[in-house]
């Protein structure tokens, strides 16, 4: 692994574990977690596995999440089972001084909005190089349903002519999929001067199950890792 790699994983391990102590003083024993998807919640994850006996109980943003959280012993809910979540933590390809993120590097965006938008409070942990001024510069994903990916694709050419899309294929040449069944189209060349309106404008195209673009709910702390340690920022 490069050094910068190194460094990177460093700082997502220390995020990591400041959300946890973040947890500490600010999440009664018992509640569920909300845990989102990514290398960053990797860390994230295997922090919190050290206080099973205070948070037993989580909800999930993917399949990949699920079996790292049940492989340290926790119980994973279903969110249909679960009226309230004070805390979601997820890691973001981008974030801007707003608050506002790309999200679904992973391609777990769909499941990381609607637990989102369920928990009251949303803590984004990353490191330093996924600040930005504006969105955008990360290709933007778009999860699709299958038959729609064609008209999306024309639909968003017709709405932002510098846009450049492709669809995530597999190691070999198929078509990726979701854990939701349904593929992803990431859009790059976008200028993103206002990141809810623009979410809004892709999120009404029929065939588009969810963008990821995090603004209309984006995060309500951020704690991020740089080279002065872990700083956290309110928005
Ligand atoms: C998953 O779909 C994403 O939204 C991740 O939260 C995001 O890509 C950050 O991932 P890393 O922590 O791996 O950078």
């Amino acid at each position: 692994m490069s050094q910068v790699l190194l460094q990177q994983d460093q700082l997502k391990q220390k995020v990591a574990q400041a959300a946890v102590e973040y947890m500490l003083h600010n999440l009664a024993p018992g509640s569920v977690v909300g845990v989102g998807t990514g290398s960053t919640v990797n860390f994230f994850i295997d922090a919190m596995a050290n206080h099973k006996a205070r948070w037993r109980e989580a909800v999930s943003s993917s399949e990949a999440s699920t079996a790292r959280l049940q492989a340290h012993g926790f119980s994973v809910l279903s969110l249909n089972d679960v009226a309230a979540l004070p805390i979601y933590v997820d890691g973001a390809d981008e974030i801007t001084p707003e608050g506002h993120m790309t999200k679904g590097g992973g391609a777990a965006l769909t499941r990381e909005k609607i637990i989102a938008s369920v928990a009251q409070t949303f803590v984004c942990i990353a490191d330093e190089s996924k600040k930005v001024e504006h969105i955008g510069q990360f290709p933007i994903p778009i999860e699709v349903i299958p038959m729609a990916r064609e008209s999306v694709i024309r639909h968003v050419m017709r709405l932002f002519t510098s846009a450049r899309i492709v669809s995530r294929k597999n190691a070999d040449g198929s078509f990726f999929s979701t854990d939701n069944h349904c593929e992803i189209l990431d859009i790059s060349g976008l200028k993103v001067t206002d990141a809810v309106v623009t979410e809004r404008a892709i999120n009404q195209i029929p065939g588009v199950v969810t963008v990821g673009i995090f603004a209309q709910r984006g995060a309500n702390i951020l704690l991020v890792g740089g080279a002065q340690g872990v700083q956290t920022q309110y928005f």
